[in-house]
């Protein structure tokens, strides 16, 4: 069987066609449409009995970045396709090339294939990552036939494009960097890396909006995704995964960029407290559970008088969730908070979307209107319900742990939640209790500092 039906697909969005027509149905954007080649092609491949199918027991290749490593879930795994995501200079190219340095230094033979960057500067900077070896290999290309070529002959067990965006297909009539070419470079060298057994890693670019610009047609394609954020005039990197079929999903790795490139924080909850500068009006602790490690972050909030209709601003944390936040507020604590402009934020550059932070976030804007700073030793977790009622979050006695073990002496949770020993447990049932309970959690040691709206 092999028939070749044509295809038509948008350079824009990625939407395919069975017909060509002028004008995208799906982005509604003009002349993007180019035709693709064979949709139904048969490699002859046949079905193979399960029992017969040698299973592949090879072992990840580790990062060298103990953080990155546990994202993964050990390394990056022979055969497999990952996706590197992130903004321009948030530190793709670094993390790859200490990844094919540390791979090259255990013996394994690593290339590297640089379509945005010399070879010089490339070997520049990765001679600055750590000690390069013999087994680490360059090529400065932006051709897709050449790097499918080399691929399909290298003896590298890891191969990093860098960047599959860059890649040009002289064959495609489309724009270099469209959703076309970025899907036909990706699709290809997919296909010879499993054939192989390669661990290859791809280099996506993601737009300020959050949108992998043409990688995001990419995700089904590979086997993991990597998102690396962070603000690129700060140190700290955050290191997520969106989707990991061999591993765990979800987990979360923090680094830091420096003169030597990428290093791991050896205890985030820990960086993240000490961080957390003087008790301030609202400032407040929570503990996040995301992956398999919970780790301390510290909510803010700024409440200023609105000019015009009330902006809730929200970074790092759910913008949905923060208006139906403040809205519960304004039905239930009657504080006046509806006249008020309510920015809230998550610390550290982390993420803090789980449903589990909201009690921190009331906490945070309660104590940011009052202008009373908190006890620095508190920490707030729960999920606050449209009644005002504070429900119970999974995990939350592995969360209490962790705020104990990096110093935290006082929770504010829902009631029948369990607190290691030695940690003072205030129940709070309702945002009202809630209100009540922040009274006496003031810190005491810093007078008010701020004059309430
Ligand atoms: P880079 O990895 O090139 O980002 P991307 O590939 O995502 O565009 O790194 C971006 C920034 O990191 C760059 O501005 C320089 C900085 N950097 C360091 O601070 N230290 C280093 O050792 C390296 C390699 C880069
Ligand atoms: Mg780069």
């Amino acid at each position: 069987m092999s028939s070749k039906p044509e295809a038509f697909l948008c350079s824009a969005c990625g939407n395919t066609e069975l017909r060509w027509v002028g004008r995208c149905p799906s982005c509604d954007q003009w002349n993007t449409l180019v035709e693709v080649g064979a949709v139904l092609e048969s490699s002859g491949e046949q079905p193979h009995v399960v029992q017969e199918v040698s299973v592949s027991e090879s072992l990840p290749y580790s990062t060298g970045l103990a953080e990155v490593d546990r994202v993964l879930g050990g390394g990056l795994i022979p055969g497999s396709v990952t996706l590197v995501a992130g903004t321009p200079g948030v530190g793709k190219s670094t993390m790859c090339l200490h990844a094919a340095v540390n791979v090259g230094s255990h013996g394994v033979s690593t290339l590297v294939i640089a379509a945005e960057e010399s070879e010089s500067q490339v070997a520049a900077r990765a001679r600055r990552l750590g000690s390069l070896s013999e087994h680490v290999s360059l090529m400065a290309t932006a051709s897709l036939g050449d790097a499918l070529r080399v691929v399909s002959e290298t003896t590298a067990k890891v191969v990093v494009v860098d960047s599959v965006s860059t890649m040009v297909d002289q064959s495609l009539r489309s724009p270099s960097g469209g959703v076309t070419q970025v899907r036909a470079a990706a699709e290809q060298l997919a296909a010879i890396a499993r054939k192989r057994g390669i661990a290859l890693v791809l280099v996506g670019h993601v737009t300020k909006d959050g949108d992998i610009a043409g990688p995001r047609a990419l995700e089904h394609l590979v086997d993991t995704v990597v998102y690396i954020e962070g603000d690129r005039h700060h140190q700290r990197r955050v290191v997520t995964t969106t989707k990991h079929r061999f591993g765990p999903s979800g987990e979360v790795g923090l680094l830091e960029m420096g003169p030597q490139g990428l290093t791991s924080i050896d205890d985030p909850s820990a960086a993240l407290v000490a961080e957390r500068g003087p008790a301030l009006p609202g400032s407040v602790a929570t503990v996040l559970a995301e992956g398999t490690r919970p780790l301390v972050v510290e909510i803010q909030a700024l409440v200023t008088p609105a000019v015009g209709t009330p902006a809730r601003v929200a970074q790092g944390v759910s913008a949905t969730r923060l208006r139906q936040l403040a809205a519960v507020l304004d039905a239930h604590c009657d504080v006046g908070l509806v006249r008020a402009d309510l920015f809230v934020a998550c610390s550290g550059a982390v993420r803090a979307t789980e449903p589990a932070v909201d009690l921190a976030v009331i906490a945070a804007a309660l104590s940011a209107f009052q202008g009373h700073a908190l006890d620095p030793g508190v920490v707030c977790i729960g999920e606050v319900g449209l009644t005002g009622s504070i429900k119970g979050v999974a995990g939350i006695t592995r969360r209490l742990e962790e705020a104990a073990r990096v110093g935290l002496v006082t929770a504010v949770a829902p009631p029948g939640s369990t607190a290691p020993e030695g940690m003072r447990l205030i129940s709070v049932a309702t945002v009202a209790e809630l209100l009540d309970a922040l009274v006496s959690l003031r810190d005491t040691k810093s007078d008010t500092t701020k004059r309430p709206l």
